[in-house]
C-alpha cells in the first residue's frame, strides 16, 4: 500500500537525476527497502527471518555456482569430485560446508517465518496471496534441497533418491512409468544425477523469481504486525530505512554468528556420516534418513503402517505406502486454504486465547515430535509417536483451528499500533503528525 505520507525519492546529485529519468532503479529501491517504505513501528525480532531468507538465498546461489565450477555430475565420478573439491580446490572445503550448512540456516529461517506467520495469521486477508506465493515458494525449496543432496552420491544421496522416487511407485497403474520417467531409468544413476543437477542449478532461480512476486504482493499490502491491527496513520509507521534495516542488521549479525560457529566448528553437525561412503547400490544402510529439515514430514510419510481395508474383508482400497505419500504431500498442501480455514476476525495470536493454547500446546509439541520422530529409526515407540503428532496436526488445521476460530472470544484489541506502542495517552496516539489513512 503506498501511504500519503511515504517519503518521496530525491535523486542526490546530477548522475542520479539522470539515472532516474533513464531508468528509476534507485526510486525502486528507495520505495521497497528504503526511506520511501513506511512499516509499522511495532514490528518485532520475528520479522526479520524475511530478510534473512533473501540473504540465504543469495548465499547459496553464490556458493552454488562456484561449486558447480568445480563439480562433475556423472554417477562415476561425482562423489571423487565432492571429494577434489574437499582437497584440492582452493578454499573448497570452506565452499561446501557454506553450502551445505547454509541449506540447513535457510530451512531454520524459512520454518520460524512460516511459523511467525501460524501465530500472527500472517495469511489472513489481504495477504493471502503473499502467503499462497511463500507456500510455493517452500515446495520449490523442498524439491531443490531434496535434489542438492543428490549430488554429492554418497550412500545416503543414493538411497534417499531410491526412497523419493521411490514413493512415485505407491500411486496405482501410472506410479511405476512415473518413476521410471523422473529417474530415466529403474534405479538412481547417470541420467538421474544429471537431471537433478541441471534442476537443483535452475530452480533457486525460480524460486528468486517467486520471491520477487512474494515482496511485491507483500508491498501492495504492507507488513503486518505484532498487534494484527492494520496501519491507522502516520504514528504508527516509521521508514523502513534506517529503523529496519539497523534491526535487519543485528538479526543479520546473530545470524551470521550462528552460521560461523556451525560452518568452522561443527561443519558436519547436521550432516549424515554415511555419505561420506560413495554409493552403492548393493549396499542398503541401516537407516535411511534425509536431511533434518525433511524429517517432519517423514515422519508424516512413515506413520502410515496399515493398508486401508473394505471393513471386516481383506479387499486393500489403499495401500499405506500411498497414504504415507498422501498425507505427506497433505500436510504442506493443507497450507494453501489456511487463509481460508482459519475464520477468527483477529489475527495476532496475542489476542487470541483459545487459539495461542492450540498453537503452544498443540501444534507446536506435534511438530517438534514429528521432528524428531522424522531422524529416528522406524520402530517403535517412535512409529506410535509419529502417529498420534500426525493425528494432531491435521486435526489441529482442519478441525480445531476453524471452530476455534468460530467460537473463541478475543481480548480487546489496542486501537492502534501507535497506542499498543505508546500507551492510552491520547496526545502520543494521535500525535503531532497523526492523520488518519488517505487523509
Ligand atoms: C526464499 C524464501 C522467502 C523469502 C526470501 C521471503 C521473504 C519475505 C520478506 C522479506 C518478507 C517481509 C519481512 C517479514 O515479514 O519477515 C516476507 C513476508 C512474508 N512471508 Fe516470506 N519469504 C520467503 C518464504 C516464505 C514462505 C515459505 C512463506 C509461507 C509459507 C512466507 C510467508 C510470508 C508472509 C505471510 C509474509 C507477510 C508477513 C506479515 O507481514 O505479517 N514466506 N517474506
Amino acid at each position: 500500500m503506498s501511504f500519503p505520507w511515504a517519503q518521496q525519492y530525491q535523486p542526490v546529485n546530477p548522475f542520479m537525476r539522470w539515472m532516474d529519468e533513464k531508468l528509476p532503479l534507485p526510486r525502486l529501491v528507495y520505495n521497497a527497502i528504503g526511506g520511501g517504505y513506511p512499516v509499522p513501528r511495532n514490528l518485532n525480532y520475528m520479522w526479520n527471518f524475511g530478510v534473512l531468507a533473501g540473504f540465504c538465498l543469495v548465499l547459496q546461489i553464490v556458493t552454488g555456482i562456484v561449486l558447480a565450477m568445480h563439480y562433475a555430475s556423472n554417477a562415476t565420478v561425482a562423489f571423487a569430485s565432492t571429494e577434489h573439491i574437499m582437497r584440492d580446490v582452493n578454499w573448497g572445503w570452506m565452499l561446501r560446508y557454506a553450502h551445505a550448512n547454509g541449506a540447513s540456516m535457510f530451512f531454520a529461517v524459512i520454518y520460524l517465518h512460516i511459523f511467525r506467520g501460524f501465530f500472527y495469521s500472517s495469511y489472513k486477508a489481504p495477504r493471502e496471496m503473499v502467503w499462497l506465493l511463500g507456500v510455493v515458494i517452500f515446495l520449490l525449496m523442498m524439491a531443490t534441497g531434496f535434489m542438492g543432496y543428490v549430488l554429492p552420491w554418497g550412500q545416503m544421496s543414493f538411497w534417499g533418491a531410491k526412497v523419493i522416487t521411490g514413493l512415485f511407485g505407491a500411486i496405482p497403474v501410472v506410479g511405476e512409468p512415473i518413476q521410471i520417467w523422473l529417474l530415466g531409468g529403474y534405479a538412481p544413476d547417470n541420467a538421474a544425477l544429471n537431471r537433478f543437477f541441471s534442476l537443483h542449478y535452475l530452480l533457486p532461480f525460480v524460486i528468486a523469481g517467486a520471491v520477487i512476486l512474494h515482496i511485491w504482493a507483500l508491498h501492495l499490502t504492507g507488513s503486518s504486525n505484532p498487534t494484527g491491527v492494520e496501519v491507522k496513520q502516520e504514528s504508527d509507521t516509521i521508514p523502513f530505512h534506517p529503523y529496519y534495516t539497523a534491526k535487519d542488521g543485528y538479526g543479520l549479525g546473530i545470524f551470521l554468528l550462528i552460521y560461523c560457529a556451525l560452518l568452522f566448528f561443527g561443519p558436519n553437525l547436521l550432516g549424515h556420516p554415511d555419505n561420506y561412503i560413495e554409493a552403492n547400490p548393493l549396499s542398503t544402510p541401516a537407516h535411511i534418513v534425509p536431511e533434518w529439515y525433511f524429517w517432519p514430514f517423514y515422519a508424516i510419510l512413515r506413520a502410515f503402517t496399515v493398508d486401508l481395508h473394505i471393513p471386516f474383508t481383506s479387499i486393500v482400497i489403499i495401500e499405506a505406502k500411498l497414504l504415507g505419500v498422501l498425507a505427506m504431500f497433505s500436510a504442506i498442501l493443507l497450507w494453501f486454504f489456511l487463509p481460508w480455514l482459519d475464520k477468527g476476525p483477529v489475527r495476532s495470536g496475542h489476542y487470541r486465547p483459545l487459539f495461542r493454547k492450540f498453537f503452544w500446546f498443540g501444534l507446536i509439541p506435534a511438530m517438534l515430535v514429528l521432528f524428531y520422530c522424522g531422524g529416528a529409526p522406524a520402530e517403535e515407540p517412535f512409529v506410535m509417536l509419529s502417529q498420534i503428532a500426525t493425528a494432531y496436526y491435521f486435526l489441529h488445521f482442519l478441525v480445531v483451528l476453524p471452530i476455534v476460530s468460530m467460537v473463541e472470544k478475543p481480548e480487546p484489541l489496542p486501537y492502534s499500533i501507535t497506542e499498543a506502542v505508546l500507551g492510552e495517552d491520547k496526545a502520543a496516539v494521535l500525535g503531532e503528525n497523526a492523520k488518519p489513512v488517505g487523509v
